[in-house]
């Protein structure tokens, strides 16, 4: 069958349809890029905020229309959203044949296989271990300019329950893939021309804990010990990883990091507010002083370390002074990157019960100054690299400019050159840099 798979959400729902679409190729199945040549189609969804559910069931309403030029199509909603609405989805959308859980993923397969056979709404949103069978699977094209980037989920679900989350309840309990299952998988993606290896989880640093311990016993850390194991691939040139929840970045984690021949100098650290009353709402287990010591603890190891962080405005009960605490330790951090989010109340979650109190005005407002904030930190923070020399990951040719092409630093910088003859995308290159940009540098390659 040709199947069409359209990914919301984050990068484990993107490595998630990866997978999936590993395991439909190796069924015989094909995959196809678009909509209307498809037999079916599947929307891997996301549950994180209202905006992410509205747009998922949006597009669904709308395949109603290929439904009824196409009776044979079978559409299905898999992932998050799916698994948090179940058959209430059905309900909602009648033109859905089925809805399949986040733990129940690996069933994919037979289950359009039955469908195409036996015409009935099915949902099918156990929890189970046994999805980690199939999490192994991958799917990269020949041909893909970015096939030196592969990822690797290396933890499911999430334990931390903060308060406005809905991950824990969508995804379940957090579980760790074995570590030799990881390094043998990163080894097969690196003989197929891996460069590059972001590791996933939703709580990444907190792997092979069993989702228990927190914050980890000084001097172990199972995430330092898998760091160490995949620096030993030869020809691997970088690891990545997203995204480590602050308390579990003992001496031990740091150390790894900062001796490690491949993991990159950037590290997501997400904050989510600098008030300890709303921190202590949201049930994130750190003050603003505890994430300070945090971020004072990797900068000595590693100076040159970049940060980047996601943060949550409009938290119920949060004030001004919430607020500027907030505002005055993302400066304080200097982030490179900030992903800032309205607060948005889902039901099932814990902060769900009390008032979403701040105004939808007051969010954006607060939003927009931590937006302009982050562009003044970030072109502030470019024009010091100016007449430095940095080594890049080169990706190929630049999306703006075809003319040039750009690469990554291990910083998470972006950097554009004029190509020589020997450019190659996923080789390591230096590059002197000339000028700073307002998201972006431009320099020669040397
Ligand atoms: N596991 C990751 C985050 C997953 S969700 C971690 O803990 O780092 C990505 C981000 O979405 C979160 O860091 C948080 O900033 C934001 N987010 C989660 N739930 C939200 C909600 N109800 N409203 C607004 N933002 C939310
Ligand atoms: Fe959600 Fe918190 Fe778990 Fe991240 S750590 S997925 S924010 S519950
Ligand atoms: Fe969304 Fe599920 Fe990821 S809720 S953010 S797709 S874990």
């Amino acid at each position: 069958m040709k199947i069409h798979i359209k990914t919301y959400g984050c990068q484990m729902n993107e490595r998630d349809s990866e997978a999936l679409a590993g395991m439909l190729i190796e069924a015989g199945h094909t995959m196809v890029d678009v909509e209307e040549e498809a037999d079916v189609l599947l929307f891997n969804t996301c549950s994180v905020r209202e905006q992410a559910e509205r747009k998922a069931k949006g597009k669904i309403g709308y395949m109603k229309k290929l439904k009824a030029k196409n009776p044979d199509l079978v559409i299905g909603a898999l992932g998050c959203m799916a698994q948090r609405l179940g058959n209430e989805l059905l309900n909602e959308l009648p033109h859905l044949d089925f809805v399949l859980g986040t733990g129940q993923l690996h069933t994919l397969v037979p289950l359009i296989e039955s469908i195409r056979e036996e015409r009935r709404q099915v949902a099918s949103i156990a929890e189970s271990a046994d999805v980690l069978t199939g999490m192994g699977n991958h799917y990269r094209p020949s041909g893909d300019p970015s096939g030196f980037k592969a990822q690797i989920a290396i933890t499911r679900g999430c334990n931390r329950f903060c308060s406005y989350c809905i991950v824990p309840y969508v995804r379940g309990r957090e579980i760790s893939r074995e570590q030799a299952d990881v390094v043998a998988e990163a080894r097969m993606l690196v003989e197929d021309g891996a460069k590059e290896i972001m590791l996933l989880g939703q709580n990444v640093a907190a792997y092979g804990w069993g989702g228990n311990i927190n914050p980890p016993p000084a001097g172990v850390s199972p995430f330092a010990e898998l760091l160490e194991e995949l620096d030993r691939i030869p020809e691997l040139l970088r690891i990545r990883f997203t995204s480590p929840y602050p308390t579990y970045f003992n001496d031990r984690l740091i150390g790894a990091i900062a001796s490690s021949r491949t993991v990159c100098r950037n590290i997501h650290l997400p904050l989510q507010s600098g008030s300890d009353r709303i921190l202590k709402a949201m049930n994130r287990q750190y003050t603003a002083d505890g994430y300070r010591q945090v971020v004072h603890a990797i900068r000595q190891a590693i100076p040159d370390v970049t940060f980047s962080t996601d943060v949550i405005v409009g938290f119920p009960g949060e004030t001004e002074d919430d607020f500027r605490m907030t505002r005055d330790l993302m400066n304080e951090v200097g982030y490179d990157n900030s992903f800032i989010f309205k607060y948005s109340p889902r039901p099932g979650a814990k902060s769900a019960e009390i008032a979403d109190s701040v105004p939808q005005e007051v969010k954006e407002e607060r939003n927009a100054v931590l937006l302009e904030d982050l562009k003044k930190r970030v072109a502030a923070s470019l024009r010091t690299q100016v007449g430095s020399v940095q080594e890049v990951l080169v990706e190929g040719t630049s999306p703006r400019n075809p003319e040039r092409w750009s690469g990554r630093t291990g910083t998470n910088r972006v950097i554009h050159f004029l190509p020589d003859s020997g450019i190659r995308a996923g080789t390591l290159r230096r590059v002197r840099i000339t000028r700073a940009g307002s998201v972006s540098l431009f320099g020669e390659l040397l």
